[in-house]
Formats: structure tokens, C-alpha cells, sequence
């Protein structure tokens, strides 16, 4: 099939190289000439397992291609993937559509054939029905322009494999013609078992959001107990294991620490949220807000710690950040719980340098102001304070015993709850965590007495750009 994908952020890029590997013809299109120029190399324009084999693959088969306007767009496909961001609104917690919007505006005048539209954006439900309409306005083909909403469930970091082994596919449609070309642009997924589920536009838009939804409720869900096990003295790691062995709830999305962030779960639940209001079932959604609160809290809890072990003021502690991104295996620092961190330390007064193995040239555009390093080594020679943020597979494999002989104090935050703590431990490391208990060394806050009040501005972003 002749396929084109508009917008090549995390989700079109990724989307645009699989649809090639599954035998489709596809172009690529985004208003950004230098993301298209970098893929038209085969050059992944971001960090993502994978990606650059498949756009090298794509490309060398004749099969991917990258660049033209909407207009060449309508020329080439038969189907058309809308990818583009929907990033929060600033001063709102609605998700911004205009984007979307714009596609249907700049494409449909050039849709002179029967053309399937597919919407993959993350967009507040009710937002497909209105495009739908407003394509067939626009049209030169009025309805046989038709609008299908088909949401994407990848993960970063895992994208190409959750977008060429999904768990389900979810086709928003309104026709038995458009449910069949959706149908044959996945057929080998299909064949292979993946479920397939037909649906209307508003249910599909649901899908997604719900599921994040739902994602960032069992995160907060454990990070509250996470507070609960604090209180208590008790483990929330453990407690999460014992958990998670009940099938219904399961040991995925368990892991209590730092919180989500992100450009999805966070903006996805505000949305949900803001869309539930303008419904007026804004009471059934109420929780999400809490939710929302938790895990911002995660964020401060951590600072409080910082600035506990540092005595009562972060003023010109040593901190070591290790990790930028918001969560491991992706160079995307929006809405990064780590960043957050950093930025309201150095707010406090705090020296900090921030290492990343992946996102650092993102995190030094996101958070100018913070002093970013090449490598752990720079990090944390002569720091006070280290803090893990971001659980890359790199810091798990750090010697604690090398690392105490270049900082200046042996103590450790590990927000993730992921370094192997006993290790740490013997090698003379005070750990501290969040949810687990904080044995080990009792290193002495030496520091200054007075209490440090630095603004929070910073640990909870409200607006990030769209991707
Ligand atoms: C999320 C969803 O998982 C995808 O299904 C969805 O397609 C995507 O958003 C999207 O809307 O495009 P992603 O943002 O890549 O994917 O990240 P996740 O792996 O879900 O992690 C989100 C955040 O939750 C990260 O900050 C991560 O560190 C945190 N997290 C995750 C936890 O704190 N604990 C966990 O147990 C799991």
C-alpha cells in the first residue's frame, strides 16, 4: 500500500520505518526541514532502540522516503497517518489539538481521490467526529475522504517493538471500507495474532487516553503506598513484588520511586481530566487529580531528602544528578521527573551536575541553567550528594566502591529504587530511598542548620513542547 505519515516525532519517525518494514510504500512529512533532512539520511533524529537499522533498511529497499509538502502528501498515499503532537495547552490542562487540526486543514484540499485519513495523536474524545466532518468539507473528494482514529500504545524506548508486536490493535472507524484498509495496512500483524479491535471514533480516542490514565494511576498507586510504607518502616519494594504475583494486578507498571513523566502520561491525564469537566462528569474523574498530585509530591520528597541529608539548607551542596531523561532508553527529557529534580536543587542553592548516557544534549537545551558533564566521573568527583533519577542500566553497573573514593561524602538518594543497595552499602554508602527503609551508615548531615526555601516552580511542568 502507498502510505504516508505526517509528523516524524517519537511516534510518526517509528511509525513511518515499521509501516516500511511491513512491505508498505511510505513517505514521511513533517514541517521541520532539518528532522526530515536527518531522516532522509536513515539517521535516527532521536534515541531510539532500533530505529535507524529500520530507516536504513526502509530506505535502502526503496520502500521509505522522507520530505514533500501536504500536497505531495495527497499525491502519493491512499493512507494518510496523522503523527503530530498534542502537547498540554499553556495555562490549561487541556491538550492542545491544534496541530491536528492544521494537518486536516493544509491535506484535505488536496484529497481529490477516495482516501483514508487515520489519526494516531493522543486527541481529547470528540475531537475525530469534528475533523471527520471538516474533512469531508474541505475534500475535492468530500466523503470518500474519510477520518479513522487507530491510537498507538508504544512505549519509547521499546517502540519499534511495540509498534511491530502490539498488544492490540484498536481501529476507530465508521465504514466497512475503511475497517478493511486498516485491516490490510496491518494484515501481517494480524496474521500473527495480534488482536484487532473494531470500534467507533470515540471509543478508539478513549482507548488511549484511558490507558494512560490508567498507567499513571498504578504508578501513584504504589508510590502513595510508598509513603505509607515510610510512615510504617515498612518495604514498598517488597510490598510491590508480593503485589504484583496476583495476576489482576501484576508486576508491570510497579515500580515506586521518582513518579512518570514524559510527554504522554502526565499531559494525557490532565487532558482526560479537562475533557471529563467540559462533559460534566468532571466528579467521576476527580481522582486523576490526585493522582497528579502524588506523583509531583515524589518529586518534592526527593528535594526534602536532599536537602535532610545536607543538613537543613542545600546551599552550596555538591549534587551529583544522575539521569536526565524521564525514564531509561530514550534521550526525551519532557516533563522529566530527573530534570525537575536537578532544577529545583540548583534552585535551592545546590552545585549540580547532571550526567545522562543518552539525553544529555536535550537535557542541556531543557535546563540551561545546570551544569551538565560527559560522564559519571565528573559528576560526582568532590559531590555531597548523589542522587539516581533515572534507573539507565549504566549507573546500575557503577563499582560503589570506586565511585565512594572520588565524592567527598559516601551518600546516596536512589529515587528509582533500583541500585543494588546492599552493595552500596558494604562499600561504606549511606542509601536512602523513598518507600524503603533507610538503614545503612547513617553518614551525619553535616551542613548548614538553616532551612532552605526554594520555590517548587519547576517539579511539576505544566506545558511541554509536542513531539
Ligand atoms: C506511555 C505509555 O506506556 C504508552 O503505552 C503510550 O503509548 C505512550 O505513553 C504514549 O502515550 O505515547 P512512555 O511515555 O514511553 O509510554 O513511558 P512509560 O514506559 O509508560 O513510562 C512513563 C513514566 O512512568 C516514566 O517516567 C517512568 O519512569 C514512570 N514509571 C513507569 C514509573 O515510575 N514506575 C513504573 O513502574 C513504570
Amino acid at each position: 500500500m502507498k502510505i504516508t505519515v505526517i509528523g516524524t516525532g517519537y511516534l510518526g519517525a517509528v511509525h513511518a520505518a515499521c509501516m516500511a518494514e511491513l512491505g508498505h510504500h511510505v513517505l514521511g512529512v513533517d514541517s521541520r526541514p532539518d528532522r526530515i533532512a536527518r531522516l532522509a539520511w536513515g539517521e535516527a533524529p532521536f534515541y531510539e532502540p532500533g530505529l535507524a537499522e529500520l530507516l536504513t533498511r526502509g530506505i535502502s529497499a526503496g520502500r521509505l522516503s522522507f520530505g514533500g509538502s501536504l500536497a505531495e502528501a495527497a499525491a502519493f498515499g491512499d493512507v494518510h497517518f496523522i503523527c503530530v503532537g498534542t502537547p498540554q495547552l499553556p495555562g490549561s490542562l487541556a491538550a492542545d489539538t491544534g496541530h491536528v487540526e492544521g494537518v486536516i486543514e493544509g491535506l484535505a484540499p488536496h484529497l481529490t481521490r477516495a482516501t483514508l485519513v487515520v489519526g494516531k495523536s493522543t486527541v481529547p474524545v470528540g475531537t475525530a467526529s469534528g475533523l471527520a466532518r471538516r474533512l469531508a468539507e474541505l475534500a475535492p473528494a468530500a466523503t470518500a475522504a474519510e477520518l479513522a482514529w487507530n491510537p498507538e500504545f508504544l512505549r519509547e524506548g521499546y517502540a519499534v517493538r511495540d509498534t511491530l508486536e502490539p498488544d492490540r490493535l484498536v481501529a476507530g472507524v465508521t465504514s466497512e471500507a475503511a475497517d478493511a484498509v486498516l485491516r490490510q495496512v496491518y494484515a501481517p500483524l494480524i496474521e500473527a495474532g495480534t488482536p484487532y479491535i473494531r470500534t467507533d471514533l470515540g471509543t478508539a480516542e478513549l482507548a488511549k487516553v484511558s490507558a494512560n490514565a490508567f498507567l499513571a494511576t498504578k504508578i501513584s498507586f504504589i508510590n502513595a503506598m510508598a509513603d505509607v510504607c515510610d510512615a510504617a518502616g515498612a518495604d514498598v519494594v517488597t510490598l510491590a513484588e508480593v503485589l504484583g504475583y496476583d495476576a489482576r494486578i501484576g508486576h508491570k507498571g510497579m515500580a515506586a520511586g521518582l513518579g512518570f513523566g514524559g510527554g504522554c502520561l502526565p499531559k494525557d491525564l490532565r487532558a482526560l481530566l479537562a475533557r471529563s469537566e467540559e462533559l460534566g462528569v468532571g466528579d467521576s474523574l476527580r481522582f486523576l487529580h490526585e493522582v497528579d498530585v502524588v506523583n509531583t509530591r515524589r518529586r518534592e520528597a526527593v528535594v526534602e531528602l536532599a536537602r535532610e541529608l545536607a543538613g537543613g539548607s542545600l546551599a552550596s551542596v555538591s549534587v551529583a544528578a544522575l539521569g536526565a531523561a524521564f525514564k531509561p532508553e530514550t534521550d526525551d527529557v519532557r516533563d522529566s521527573p530527573a530534570l525537575a529534580v536537578a532544577t529545583a536543587l540548583h534552585e535551592a542553592g545546590a552545585r549540580v551536575r547532571v550526567h545522562d548516557p543518552k539525553a544529555g544534549d536535550n537535557a542541556i537545551q531543557a535546563a540551561p541553567a545546570l551544569e551538565h558533564v560527559p560522564d559519571v566521573e565528573s559528576a560526582v568527583e568532590g559531590a555531597d550528594i548523589v542522587l539516581h533519577l533515572t534507573e539507565w542500566r549504566h549507573y546500575q553497573e557503577i563499582d560503589p566502591a570506586w565511585l565512594g573514593a572520588i565524592v567527598r561524602r559516601p551518600v546516596l538518594i536512589d529515587a528509582r529504587n533500583a541500585l543494588p543497595h546492599a552493595r552500596w552499602r558494604e562499600a561504606g554508602w549511606t542509601v536512602r530511598c523513598l518507600g524503603t527503609p533507610g538503614a545503612g551508615g547513617g553518614a551525619a548531615p553535616v551542613r548548614h542548620a538553616t532551612q532552605g526555601a526554594e520555590s517548587q516552580s519547576m517539579l511539576s511542568q505544566q506545558h511541554q513542547p509536542g513531539g
